[in-house]
């Protein structure tokens, strides 16, 4: 078995966004910061990065926050965008304060429009991001869709067929499956993630979307007591989850 990866506790916590590598030094030797319940005053000591040390470490009494590696399930309200920097409220102001200083940060894994609510995704992990949104991994996404219009019935054939064409758009949609619930409600699962994807379809097909909410992402499902708004931090088996077929 080979030992834990050690890191030095100051830069740490600076990239988990406690405050700079002084401000570290200054908590750890006023005695803030505890390891099994003992004092830590040296925050240039390295730690091993175990992975169960939020629950041994404590800072002013409180559990340390999750380690690098984080990924999360959000289920993100209407009128939040999906972005780091744009005006007025992003999906990142639902986390705690101190999670929008971490390095590395946190990203969307893709994005929902403003206008959609859903299972949105959250991760540092790079890597693991490119495995979810990559094409070779064809992680299908589920979307429950209210339109203006009743549907004409040929939707389901014109979206599976893997030739319809977005507009300004010169490659044809992957085939789209569509589940009908009543005439103006339905789900679409999809596979990629264009622009504005679901939306467009339905514009060219004549219908409008008022409403879109995603629920699935590939095998996980946004959990009914998730409150929009409300984020969990995704447990491995989550993970698994989002690459088992829907
Ligand atoms: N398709 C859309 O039109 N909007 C989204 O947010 C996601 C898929």
């Amino acid at each position: 078995m080979s030992a834990a990866k050690s890191v030095r506790l100051d830069k740490l916590l600076a990239n988990l966004g406690y405050g700079s590598r002084r401000e570290i030094q200054g908590l750890a030797r006023s005695g803030a910061i505890r390891l099994d319940g003992a004092e830590w005053p040296e925050a240039g000591d390295r730690i091993p990065l175990d992975p169960d040390l939020p629950q041994r470490l404590t800072i002013d009494g409180v559990p340390l926050d999750p380690l690098p590696g984080l990924c999360l399930m959000l289920h993100k309200p209407l009128g939040v965008t999906c972005s780091h920097k744009e005006a007025g409220p992003l999906v990142y102001g639902l986390l705690p304060e101190r999670w929008r200083r971490r390095d590395p940060p946190l990203s969307t894994v893709g994005r929902l429009d403003k206008d959609t609510s859903g299972l949105l995704l959250l991760t540092d992990d790079g890597a693991l991001l490119h495995r979810i949104i990559s094409p070779k991994a064809s992680v299908a996404k589920r979307y429950r869709v209210t339109l203006d219009r009743p549907l004409s019935g040929r939707e389901a054939g014109v979206f599976a067929s893997g030739t319809l064409m977005l507009e300004g758009e010169e490659r044809p949609l992957l085939p789209v499956g569509l589940d009908v619930e009543d005439e103006t409600h339905c789900a679409v699962t999809l596979t990629e993630g264009r622009y504005h994807q679901v939306r467009r379809m339905f514009a060219a097909v004549g219908n409008h979307v008022t409403a879109l909410h995603r629920d699935r992402v590939g095998g996980l499902a946004l959990p009914t007591d998730l409150a929009a708004g409300g984020y969990r931090v995704m447990t491995a088996a989550d993970v698994a989850a989002v690459f088992a077929g829907l």
